[in-house]
């Protein structure tokens, strides 16, 4: 008898994107915990600043309040500023130390966010139980064949005439690497930079865009803003 070798076959899709998952290089939760363990690092986001667009929002009264969910909330500075402002906010990261971390941030808060310890393909919030859904910063770490259930995923939480706000690297922040490249050598290079064009190829099948351009940066240190960063206001396709 001939012995198989002791790896999974692949039989489905699923098990090509499994597959591709454990070809590349881990950045999962623990990873993550190593990043947040250090709270004095100079990581511009690790400031209590929310996001300018955010500010600007609220101000304009484009976001009117409701249920929000901030998908890889790190220390949870958005989603505290969200529920400071009239949201009952949700924030998910896949890091328990910086779930624990936001959750201390919020221990005075007149009203507490809730924090839950999960990645957003396992967070089961209901279809369409959503006005706002922030993703800042996370979208550039999600491998090009995770993309696409990624964006489902958020499409299906997001009510109907619902926002997503999403920030990510453009490409002198971020990796200037191709989809093909991360594949090359089984990495995403600390997360990938995106060129305007790219970003309306991919995200353009999901969402409506309906403003795309580099982030302010204000002078109030507050208030957090890059200008290497694409701010990225969406709306749900009608009928998706
Ligand atoms: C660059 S940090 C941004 C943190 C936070 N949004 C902020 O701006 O302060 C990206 C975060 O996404 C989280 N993350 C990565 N992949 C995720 C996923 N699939 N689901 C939920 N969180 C994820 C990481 O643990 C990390 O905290």
């Amino acid at each position: 008898m001939t012995m198989e070798p002791e790896e999974k076959i692949i039989v489905t899709t699923d098990d090509v994107l499994d597959m591709l998952d454990d070809l590349f290089e881990r950045r999962d939760g623990q990873w993550w915990d190593g990043f947040y363990a250090d709270r004095e690092k100079p990581v511009p986001f690790f400031r209590s600043a929310p996001d300018e667009p955010l500010v600007s929002g609220i101000a304009s009264g484009q976001l009117e309040g409701g249920r929000a969910l901030d998908i890889g909330c790190g220390n949870g500075r958005n989603t505290r500023y969200l529920a400071e402002h009239g949201y009952e906010a949700v924030g998910i990261d896949i890091s328990g130390e910086s779930i624990r971390w936001a959750g201390e941030l919020c221990a005075g808060c007149a009203v507490q966010p809730a924090f839950h310890c999960c990645s957003l393909q396992e967070y089961g919030g209901a279809p369409g139980s959503f006005d706002l859904i922030v993703d800042s910063g996370c979208f550039h770490h999600i491998k090009p064949h995770r993309r696409q259930q990624y964006l489902e995923k958020i499409q299906s939480l997001l009510r109907e005439d619902g926002w997503y706000l999403m920030t990510c690297m453009d490409l002198e922040a971020g990796a200037a690497i191709s989809d093909y490249d991360a594949y090359r050598d089984f990495s995403m290079h600390g997360g990938m930079g995106f060129s305007e064009e790219k970003l309306r190829r991919v995200l353009s099948p999901f969402f409506q865009i309906e403003q795309l351009g580099k982030m302010q940066a204000p002078s109030d240190p507050d208030i957090f803003g890059m200008p290497f960063l694409w701010a990225v206001w969406m709306t749900k396709r009608r009928g998706q």
